[in-house]
């Protein structure tokens, strides 16, 4: 890490930084405000937090952005995030080009609109060559991520399963796994999320909602990433 400047960069040990986008409805009951309020200014942040950590040398960045749980919802909360969804993808073009973005949605894509698939296949294709990785988990479930790659696994006919076998069939496979996980909004819990990669990620709560998550927020989760010991078990 080097703090040139009073800008932080980071090296090759913080490669990849997952992130649980949690806070936002409190967000916006904070200003007598809906909830989905907070999910659109949730969305905003979300961008630039991601630009942001593309900036200070960060290589992957993966958000939670709709679980398998989320469903169950007031509906106007639900469509509100697709609708933010949709409008997202419609912007990825650009900020693709901008930032040197290469888009992945991890989950199981299948019950979405035929519509907002397309979007999320061009998307990808489009940016499968740049540099910075965003993982953007999307009806996705650790569990669900499990299972579904032993279904994998199985249709294969692997009958001897290494843990590579199941890294490799997880939606995650083309990444490393999460050098650190960051949950907003104060509630210390994984909420399945990146269960099987989180084997030595280094967790890291806060209080701070996602929308007002700032990049010096930013710098001081980096800054105690270094600040940590790595063991991977041993001593
Ligand atoms: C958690 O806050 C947030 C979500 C369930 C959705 C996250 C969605 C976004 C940041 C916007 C849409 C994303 C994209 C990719 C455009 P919460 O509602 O659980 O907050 P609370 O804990 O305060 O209720």
């Amino acid at each position: 890490m080097a703090d040139l400047e009073n800008k932080i960069t980071v090296d090759e040990r913080l490669g990849h930084i997952a992130f649980i986008m949690d806070g936002n409805g409190r967000w916006a009951q904070k200003r007598m405000m809906p909830r989905t309020y907070g999910h659109k200014h949730g969305a905003e942040n979300f961008k630039n937090i991601v630009r942001y950590c593309g900036d200070i040398g960060i290589k992957a960045v993966t958000v939670y952005a709709f679980s398998t749980e989320n469903w169950g919802r007031p509906k106007n909360e639900v469509d509100t995030i697709m609708n933010l969804l949709s409008q997202y993808l419609d912007t990825c073009e650009e900020e693709m080009k901008i930032h040197n973005i290469r888009y992945k949605f991890l989950g199981d894509m299948s019950v979405f609109t035929p519509e907002l698939r397309k979007k999320i296949e061009h998307v990808e294709e489009l940016s499968k060559d740049n540099g910075l990785l965003l993982n953007v988990a999307l009806n996705y479930g650790s569990r669900a991520e499990i299972v579904h790659a032993f279904k994998v696994l199985a249709a294969e006919g692997k009958r001897e399963i290494t843990e590579e076998d199941i890294s490799g069939a997880l939606y995650t496979a083309h990444c490393p796994d999460p050098d650190i996980i960051v949950r907003t909004g104060g509630d210390i819990r994984l909420s399945n999320f990146l269960l099987w990669q989180a084997q030595y990620s280094e967790f890291y709560f806060t209080d701070v909602l996602w929308p007002d998550l700032s990049p010096s927020d930013v710098d001081e989760i980096v800054r105690e990433f270094y600040r940590r010991k790595r063991k991977y078990g041993k001593v």
